[in-house]
């Protein structure tokens, strides 16, 4: 519905912070190029010009602030959703919010939220594809790459762009309508985490076990070696 282009700017997410308080649900925006684009805890993310989809959307959903973590999982469904549409190949979900294709990212998304105890004032989602990218840094190589890359086609990022839009308005609208049971088995789909031994960083700290599903908040439901369940919030995982 609203929507904003500057052409080079430091971070979206930036941008979207500053004005999020002034503008309605569902505002995004799109950079051509990123100069201090950010990734998740405090890394980098590579933004080059014109080659990739640099955007954030300011949500104000009236959720709690412990539900937002849906809100990133309803962008991941969306991307890998969009990808199927305009690429015709299948991604997946490194939960919570890695897009992979072929074993390596080729996007990322970052979720940041100014809530109050009970209250959302606005939830960013920064989403970060890289489309034609035709060039990496030889230490992101093994891990990064981009849909051009994998499919060996280039498409317009335009068409990727508002793919991805629709998309996340339909999972965005059904999911406030329907709860997050509606998209649950969506990412139960697409997850390339559930049925992996994984070790996961979080605020519990390190946790070792294999990944047995999602549950009905969207935590990631690990069983340790001990026969353990633990449900986990967010975290930073990586498949054994
Ligand atoms: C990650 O995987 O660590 C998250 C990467 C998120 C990148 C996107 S690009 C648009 C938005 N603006 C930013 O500065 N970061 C996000």
């Amino acid at each position: 519905k609203y929507y904003m282009h500057k052409l080079v700017i430091d971070s979206t997410n930036n941008f979207a912070k500053e004005i999020a308080s002034n503008v309605p649900d569902g505002t995004v925006i799109i950079a051509e190029e990123q100069t201090a684009g950010r990734g998740r805890l405090g890394r980098s993310w590579i933004s080059q010009k014109g080659c990739g989809i640099w955007m954030s959307i300011i949500l104000k959903p009236n959720i709690q602030p412990k539900e937002a973590i849906n809100l990133t999982q309803l962008a991941a469904i969306s991307v890998v959703k969009a990808i199927e549409e305009v690429f015709h190949v299948e991604s997946k979900i490194k939960w919570p919010n890695d897009i992979i294709l072929n074993n390596k990212k080729v996007c990322g998304i970052l979720t940041e939220m100014s809530s109050e105890i009970d209250k959302i004032n606005y939830v960013i989602i920064g989403i970060g594809v890289n489309v034609n990218c035709d060039n990496f840094p030889e230490e992101l190589k093994g891990k990064a790459t981009s849909l051009y890359l994998e499919t060996n086609s280039k498409v317009d990022r335009k068409k990727l762009t508002a793919s991805i839009l629709n998309n996340l308005e339909f999972y965005y609208n059904a999911y406030l309508q329907k709860g997050f049971e509606y998209i649950r088995p969506i990412c139960i789909e697409k997850s390339i985490t559930i049925g992996r031994q994984i070790k996961v960083i979080a605020n519990e700290g390190e946790i070792e076990g294999k990944a047995v599903t999602i549950d009905n908040n969207g935590s990631l439901v690990v069983e340790t070696k001990e026969g353990k369940r633990l449900s986990i919030m967010s975290g930073d995982v990586s498949v054994r």
